[in-house]
């Protein structure tokens, strides 16, 4: 099957789909559709959807300015962002399993990576999940190399969870 989905935008009204797509590929990490709408409305620039031409969402990403240092903990309200960024953070980037595989959400990364340098800070962190960790290395991401980070990072989600970094300077 040819790629013809193309990332876009995050719309308000994707959202439903969104909470649905995410319900269903993150099992074991469930998040409130309300945690998930005030990402989208403190930083809308930083969410997209990945389309097909019949409209229909088969991708998303969250992410947004935050501080270097422990991430945001997982279906909790992030009330607002900080006024002086030092990090951005990448909550998540998911394909429904039909799309997965298929080199799809590294078309996303670079928009990420300009978005991110766009704040003038100096690093992207992420936790990767899921046996995701390979996807991320080939996007430029290390395993960052601070214990407490790591620690922090299994607890919010499980002992699989990678604390992962890319440096923007
Ligand atoms: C991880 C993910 C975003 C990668 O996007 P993708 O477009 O499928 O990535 P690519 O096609 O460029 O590369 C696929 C690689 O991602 C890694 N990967 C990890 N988990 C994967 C999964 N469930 N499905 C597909 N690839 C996965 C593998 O290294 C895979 O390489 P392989 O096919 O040689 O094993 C996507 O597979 C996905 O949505 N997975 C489920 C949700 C998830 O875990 N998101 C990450 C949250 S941090």
């Amino acid at each position: 099957m040819p790629n013809i989905a193309t990332w876009r935008a995050m719309k308000a009204a994707d959202i439903p789909a969104v909470d649905e797509l995410s319900a269903r590929v993150h099992i074991d990490y469930p998040e409130r559709r309300s945690v998930l709408e005030e990402k989208f409305a403190l930083f809308p620039k930083g969410c997209f959807t990945l389309t097909e031409r019949d409209g229909a969402i088969y991708g998303y990403c969250f992410s947004h300015p935050w501080l270097e240092g422990v991430p945001p903990s997982l279906d909790t309200f992030l009330e607002t962002l900080p006024k002086n960024p030092s990090s951005y953070f990448i909550h998540d980037l998911t394909l429904d399993p039909s799309m997965q595989r298929r080199s799809l959400a590294g078309r996303l990364v670079p928009t990420i990576v300009d978005i991110a340098k766009g704040i003038r800070v100096p690093q992207i962190a992420l936790v990767a999940v899921s046996g995701s960790q390979p996807f991320w290395m080939r996007m430029g991401f290390r395993k960052t190399d601070d214990p407490a980070l790591q620690a922090a990072a299994r607890r919010k989600y499980d002992e699989s969870a990678v604390h992962m970094q890319r440096d923007l300077t």
